[in-house]
């Protein structure tokens, strides 16, 4: 029987996206003669009741782009019983036979409590955060790095020239994947994360050991989340909180230099990587992951696994029921940041 299946992006947004709409579509068109719709920019579009049809045609040529071509917000369709009800409404005024939810944590929470309430929801997680639960990783997150250890690369050869410390600003509000990963492949002298509070005094031991080994220069990998001992919580950007709660990070980088510079006397230098880390094409492994969750996603709608999860476990792309995967807060593990942590000074 054929089905009327929505699909919408919505979070941050990741490379890989269109490459798990297509991979839906194509398979859903071809194997099982599904129609399509996108929902534009996320949760939004449900409510706003934007939609966009989806064909063979419009996912033509999207594989190697970046962003979502159909858009995304930070939107919270279940942030009031009024707000719930309406989702569910235009979900039944769109006639869908199902809906693929492609999000970070907060998409895939609030499309865990639309399928408690009856709606036919499946899910692909996204973030180049890699900290969504149940999925060994996320498509984005191996760009993310890429791209970050590329910058890592080349501040290296400055930082040498000019004897400076250089800090670099990653993302990651409550896990340092990216910081780990990149600063593993980049070689960097210190990493922070959101998971272990750092020390001032442990960083500067280790810029002062290198000085005397003769390294005058040093770089500091630093994930946005990550905060120092005393002090309770990350550093903001603003006060601003989005539909969820989150409030914009940024700053650690900018305090962790003017504290450096004041306890070494070396000159130090932050570079904010921000969402250059989020922008452009995927990497190869992460369009094949994408695909990989977009395939899966389509066979779970046609087998009726509502409120499930494609998910990496090991080399297997399986389904994994959403209440065992959102709310998770995937962490590094302490032996990952141990082999970072070999590296320091
Ligand atoms: O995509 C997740 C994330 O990269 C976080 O690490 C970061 O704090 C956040 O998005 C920032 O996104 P935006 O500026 O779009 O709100």
């Amino acid at each position: 029987m054929t089905k009327r299946v929505g699909i919408l992006t919505g979070g941050g947004d990741c490379p890989g996206l269109n490459a798990v709409i297509r991979a839906s579509v194509v398979k859903g068109v071809r194997h099982y003669n599904y129609k399509f719709i996108g929902i534009k920019n996320g949760w939004a579009g449900l409510l706003d009741f934007e939609w966009t049809p989806l064909d063979r045609d419009s996912i033509s040529g999207v594989i190697h782009r970046g962003g979502t071509i159909l858009g995304t917000s930070r939107t919270n369709p279940v942030k009031n019983e009024q707000v719930k009800q309406l989702a569910i409404e235009n979900y039944k005024k769109l006639r869908l036979d199902a809906l693929i939810a492609i999000g970070g944590d907060d998409t895939l929470g609030a499309a865990l409590e639309l399928h408690k309430a009856g709606l036919h929801i499946v899910a692909v997680p996204k973030t180049i955060d890699n900290d969504v639960g149940g999925t060994d990783f996320t498509f984005g997150f191996e760009t993310a790095v890429q791209i970050a250890t590329e910058a890592i690369d080349r501040l290296h050869t400055t930082a040498e020239s000019h004897n400076r410390i250089i800090i670099v600003e990653v993302m990651g509000r409550h896990a340092g994947w990216i910081a780990t990963y990149s600063g593993i492949a980049g070689g960097a002298d210190v990493v922070l994360i959101p998971e272990v509070a750092f020390k001032l005094e442990d960083i500067v031991q280790v810029i002062n050991a290198r000085r005397e080994r003769g390294r005058t220069f040093s770089i500091v990998v630093i994930a946005e989340g990550a905060f120092p001992e005393g002090k309770k919580d990350a550093y903001l950007k603003s006060d601003k909180v989005d539909d969820f709660g989150h409030v914009q990070l940024g700053g650690v980088g900018v305090a962790l230099a003017k504290d450096l510079e004041k306890l070494t006397g070396i000159d130090c230098r932050t570079t904010i990587l921000g969402h250059v880390q989020r922008g452009g094409t995927p990497t190869a492994f992460d369009r094949v992951l994408a695909t990989r969750f977009g395939v899966t996603a389509i066979d779970m709608v046609k087998n009726e696994q509502w409120g499930y999860m494609a998910a990496l476990r090991g080399t297997e792309v399986v389904p994994r029921p959403l209440d065992e995967c959102v709310h998770q807060d995937k962490r590094v593990p302490a032996e990952l940041y141990e082999v970072a942590k070999v590296f320091f000074g």
